[in-house]
């Protein structure tokens, strides 16, 4: 049986459903109920577990050959905890494949503020010998067009200290494709790196996003220092330290990288950007909503 984590999420769901809908023996994973309507309508057995709750962790395990684990988020000590509860778990309760979320940005040198955490999975992933299989995850386009391209539209700006970047950006449902994928048919042992399949200066972004949403947009680089003051005013703890170091990472050229890994995967090249906010832009459209 092949147990989703996360699933009352984006990336979770998704991969449940392709996983389901193509006759696997498939269990969910959430914590609260509440939030598992989907999951409960389309009659998969659940199991509730909270990534924080090691005896909870170990009581969902049982029985399960194969974990689709996808990532927690928040403060780094409570993700780096969860994450070890999860694999500890996991490896304790005998499960022979984990299938595990991790992040493209995984240099020693890299000041990301989930970097550490996610060296820290990896590695207690292969301490623990549990049998793993990584996917190293490029940005979510969902991520740009939530965090950066949507904000933006009202002033027609979106001002990030990204410099000359570029970024090669894939669709949270590329990586629940590749996930239910891997979770099905492939063997412990290898690592992936996902990423769509064109990287993008961030005045190409914006232009993109002036396609596809018929509203004009540019890209303004602007000054870490004001990036960060701009964040502290609109989020708590730790997110703003997240996303500006986030950026000092893209602007290094952490995510720029354009792997081939998602094709030999599953067969096709991932969505570019520009389909990508295509749809986005039609499914708001059809909602009556910009
Ligand atoms: N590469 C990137 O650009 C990027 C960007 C953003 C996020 N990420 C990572 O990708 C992951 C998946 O993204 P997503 O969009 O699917 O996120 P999402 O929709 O927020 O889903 C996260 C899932 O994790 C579950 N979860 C959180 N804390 C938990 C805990 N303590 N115990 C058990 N379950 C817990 C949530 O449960 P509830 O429904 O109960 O909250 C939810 O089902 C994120 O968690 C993050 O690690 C990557």
């Amino acid at each position: 049986m092949i147990l989703v984590t996360g699933a009352s999420g984006y990336v979770g769901g998704a991969a449940l459903k392709r996983l389901s809908e193509r006759g696997h023996s498939v269990s969910a994973m959430v914590r609260n109920l509440g939030r598992a309507a989907e999951v409960r309508a389309a009659g998969v057995p659940i199991r509730i577990a909270n990534y924080d709750d090691r005896a909870s962790l170990e009581r969902a395990f049982e029985g399960v050959d194969r974990l689709v684990f996808v990532a927690s988020d928040g403060d780094a000590r409570a993700v780096m905890r969860q994450h070890a509860n999860v694999i500890d778990a996991a490896a304790d309760a005998g499960v022979g494949h984990i299938v595990f979320t991790s992040i493209v940005d995984m240099d020693a040198a890299s000041t990301f503020y989930f970097t550490p955490v996610y060296r820290d999975a990896e590695r207690r992933l292969a301490d623990r010998g549990a049998g793993a299989t990584i996917l190293r995850c490029g940005l979510y386009a969902d991520l740009i067009l939530s965090s950066w391209l949507r904000p933006g539209r009202g002033t027609g700006e979106m001002a990030l200290p990204l410099g000359e970047a570029r970024v090669a950006p894939i669709s949270r449902d590329d990586i629940a494709e590749a996930l239910a994928i891997v979770a099905a048919s492939e063997t412990p042992g290898a690592l992936y790196h996902l990423t769509g399949p064109k990287a993008y200066s961030f005045e190409e972004i914006a232009t993109a996003a002036s396609t596809a949403f018929g509203v004009k947009m540019r890209y303004a680089p602007c000054a870490p220092a004001d990036y960060l003051e701009r964040l502290w005013a609109e989020m708590p703890d730790p997110w703003p330290h997240a996303f500006s170091s986030l950026c000092i990472s893209i602007s290094e050229g952490r995510y720029e990288t354009v792997s081939r890994d998602f094709e030999g995967l599953v067969g096709r090249p991932a969505e570019d950007f520009e389909s990508f906010l295509r749809k986005a832009g039609l499914k708001r459209n059809s909602r009556k909503s910009v």
